[in-house]
């Protein structure tokens, strides 16, 4: 390459138009200091820990709400607050924060809440190793840990279903009893996060009436105060003048059509922004909100069907070539294909089942249509874009065939 080209590239980069003045406020998670329309949720918390100052234990505190109504961020945003005045104050109080989710296993999240209690750099007797020990024992020690120290602990489960889905309650039920066994020794208090409304439903009832000692709920947002969320962090992120009061408003109603989830409004404000810079325009309308929009959920209906079981797939292979669309007819297209890779075909009652799942995740619809003197029939039909299904299925080596059908 030459030298000129190379200048011409750096030059254009420094002269280029600028869009955003700060990326990391359009990051996942990034969590802004000002969050609207959270007060009261942030007073309620506040309050409930505030009791700690006092060196009185908190009551143990559910949080539920849909996905990207501000749970995390209005956790993180008190926590934060929280340490720093027990900081000044002197007082000393130990405050964990682990995600679950991303934790993966319950052995996992102990392991993260001794790392965050500093347990392995203080102590040899009690170390939780990053694998090793059985559950019970890493819980023992983490529990003998803040008993022998006396230690007033406030653990934050972000994402606490996960955690029950996969490990059942055990650590909660451990935890949440453990108060009685410290007398005056110490104290626990739980903070569980979670987005799954019927998550308490999977509790031992004993654990239920500990863990949800007080509960808040997170209401979805209204598209009014996405519109304002939205409008505060473009001030943040981006140069003035970029985004259109229309592209706001855009966002919010596609947002706010949608369970009222803040993230969505940012993830397609984000998209938005790194569609505009490829195409190097100066300003952000909502033709780029409908572009981002779309490969978002391009990308989701990739992901989905890439992650896929084999008999999922060959279904959708066979609606898309099913001519009239009813049950029956795509149960015998996929018989044809299933044999065609050697693969014993699912009963037709299975197949009724992944097809209403699959309807369910927006990959197809399955409406009953009227055919007047004979009768009613479902109609099923493919609602991705062919060219997304053949993508999704290119690399499985299975399809290597099949996927001609599609041409
Ligand atoms: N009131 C608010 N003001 C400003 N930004 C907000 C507000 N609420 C949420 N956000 C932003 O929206 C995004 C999602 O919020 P958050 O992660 O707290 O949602 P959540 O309720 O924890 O969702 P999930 O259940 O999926 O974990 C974050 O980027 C956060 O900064
Ligand atoms: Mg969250």
């Amino acid at each position: 390459m030459s030298d000129d080209l190379l200048n011409n590239i750096f030059d254009n980069a420094v002269k280029g138009i600028q869009l955003i003045k700060n990326r990391k406020m359009l990051t996942i998670d990034y969590v802004p200091d000002k969050l609207f329309f959270r007060e009261e949720e942030t007073t309620t918390i506040a309050q409930t820990l505030s009791v700690a100052l006092k060196g009185s234990r908190p009551s143990n505190l559910l949080l539920f709400g849909k996905p990207g109504t501000g749970k995390t961020a209005v956790v993180k945003n008190v926590i934060k607050k929280f340490k720093e005045k027990s900081a000044s104050l002197g007082i000393e109080i130990t405050v964990t924060f682990v995600n679950a989710k991303l934790a993966n296993t319950a052995y996992k999240v102990l392991y993260e809440i001794a790392e965050e209690m500093s347990i392995n750099k203080l102590e040899t007797r009690n170390q939780v190793y990053f694998t090793g020990l059985s559950l019970g024992e890493a819980t023992n020690r983490i529990l003998d840990f803040i008993k022998k120290r006396k230690l007033h602990v406030i653990f934050i489960i972000d994402e606490i279903d996960s955690l029950v889905d996969k490990n059942g309650d055990d650590i909660l039920y451990n935890f949440t009893r453990a108060n009685e066994q410290f007398l005056d020794s110490g104290f626990i208090t739980l903070i569980g996060v979670s987005n799954s409304l019927t998550f308490k439903d999977k509790l031992d009832p004993r654990v239920r009436s500990s863990l949800s000692e007080e509960e808040i709920v997170f209401n979805p947002y209204k598209i009014i105060q996405l519109q304002k969320i939205l409008k505060e962090r473009v001030k943040l992120a981006f140069c003035e003048n970029v985004v259109t009061d229309g592209a706001i408003n855009l966002c919010a109603a596609i947002a706010g059509k949608d369970n009222g989830d803040a993230r969505k409004a940012i993830d397609l404000l984000r998209v938005a922004s790194e569609i505009a810079e490829r195409d190097k325009v100066s300003q952000i309308d909502e033709k780029f909100i409908r572009l981002a929009q779309n490969k978002i959920e391009k990308d989701t209906n990739f992901e989905i069907v890439k992650n896929s079981t084999t008999h999922t797939k060959i279904v959708l292979l066979a609606i898309t070539k099913s001519k009239n669309g009813n049950t029956g007819e795509v149960y015998e297209i996929y018989s044809k294909y299933c044999k065609s890779i050697d693969n014993e075909p699912l009963t037709q009652r299975r197949i009724t089942q992944i097809i209403s799942e699959l309807d369910q995740l927006g990959l197809v619809s399955s409406n009953i249509v009227n055919q007047g003197r004979y009768g009613r029939s479902q109609k099923i039909r493919i609602t991705i874009p062919i060219n997304t299904l053949k993508e999704s299925l290119k690399d499985d080596p299975l399809f290597v065939t099949l996927i001609n059908i599609l041409d």
